[in-house]
């Protein structure tokens, strides 16, 4: 695996693959790698021949208070697992080579970025669309993969790269659970471990609610159900909601394409959380 750290590192070997007429895959990720990143560049690898990945704990999608200081950075064991998967390119710029100090343009998907987990984390989403916009002018993939773990974030890159008509296939991947059923994440680790024994609880108020909107409970009444479920629990709910996959806005009865979205803390930690289904 080679890694490089520059754009024009990084432009030069791409260059000569694009040339032999290589298909280059891109999994974007901020690190502290496990099994769901994997997944996603094991994916890749079925839909490209060179996977490029990135390591970049990007600054400017953590709000004020954050967890971007603490955020958990282990290079060297990214690195192994990478290598182990056979991962072809790492890409693990400076914040200095990817944000120029002058730097005034933003991505912003209106609306969208504003819902659900948008409206906890002010400019989140903008941070994530300017991003993942200047990774892929970077490394131009061909095809890029997201996990459907972070839903709303994987609906704000489809509309983005729809509305700027970016040249590049999207593609989702299952959210990779732990044996209890939690949704595998980076800040799982910062988790103690009574709240670990509490976690899963998040996933399965999302298959509780499934069960009663299938019984046919009304929409109102099982998010709130889910919401004081969560709270009785030891949460901090921040929302639970039934939404239409397509878009995420709020789901009607008769809607076929259904998301349930959720956040909650537990202690300092937040975390999501969603479950995809049809009707
Ligand atoms: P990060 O949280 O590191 O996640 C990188 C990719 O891994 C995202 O597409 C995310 O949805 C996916 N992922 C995380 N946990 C997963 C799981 N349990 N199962 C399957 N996929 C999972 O998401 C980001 O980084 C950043 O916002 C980024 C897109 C890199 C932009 O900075």
């Amino acid at each position: 695996m080679q890694i490089v750290n520059t754009v024009q590192a990084l432009r030069t070997l791409i260059h000569t693959w694009k040339a032999a007429g290589k298909r280059v895959a891109f999994v974007p990720t901020m690190g502290n790698l496990h099994a769901g990143h994997c997944q996603l560049v094991t994916a890749a690898q079925q839909h490209a021949d060179k996977v490029v990945v990135s390591i970049f704990v990007n600054p400017t999608q953590f709000g004020v208070g954050e967890d971007f200081d603490s955020y958990p950075r282990t290079e060297a064991q990214d690195q192994e697992k990478l290598q182990a998967i056979g991962a072809d390119l790492l890409f693990l710029p400076s914040v200095e080579e990817m944000y120029s100090p002058t730097a005034k343009t933003v991505v912003s998907v209106a609306g969208l970025s504003e819902l659900y987990c948008g409206a906890s984390r002010v400019g989140h989403f903008d941070g994530v669309a300017t991003v993942v916009c200047k990774l892929f002018n970077m490394v131009q993939p061909d095809v890029a993969l997201f996990g459907l773990k972070d839903f709303q974030q994987l609906t704000v890159i489809r509309t983005m790269v729809n509305d700027l008509n970016m040249p590049v296939d999207i593609i989702g991947i299952d959210t990779v659970r732990e044996a209890s059923g939690l949704a595998m994440s980076s800040r799982n680790g910062y988790l103690t471990p009574e709240q670990r024994q509490t976690a899963p609880l998040l996933y399965q108020s999302l298959c509780a609610a499934r069960e009663a909107m299938v019984a046919g409970l009304d929409y109102m009444s099982v998010e709130k159900n889910a919401l004081s479920t969560l709270q009785n629990a030891g949460f901090q709910p921040d929302y639970f909601h039934i939404c239409r996959s397509v878009d995420l806005a709020p789901a009607q009865q008769g809607d076929t394409e259904l998301v349930l979205l959720v956040a909650a803390k537990l202690g300092k930690t937040r975390l999501i959380d969603n479950l995809y289904f049809t009707r």
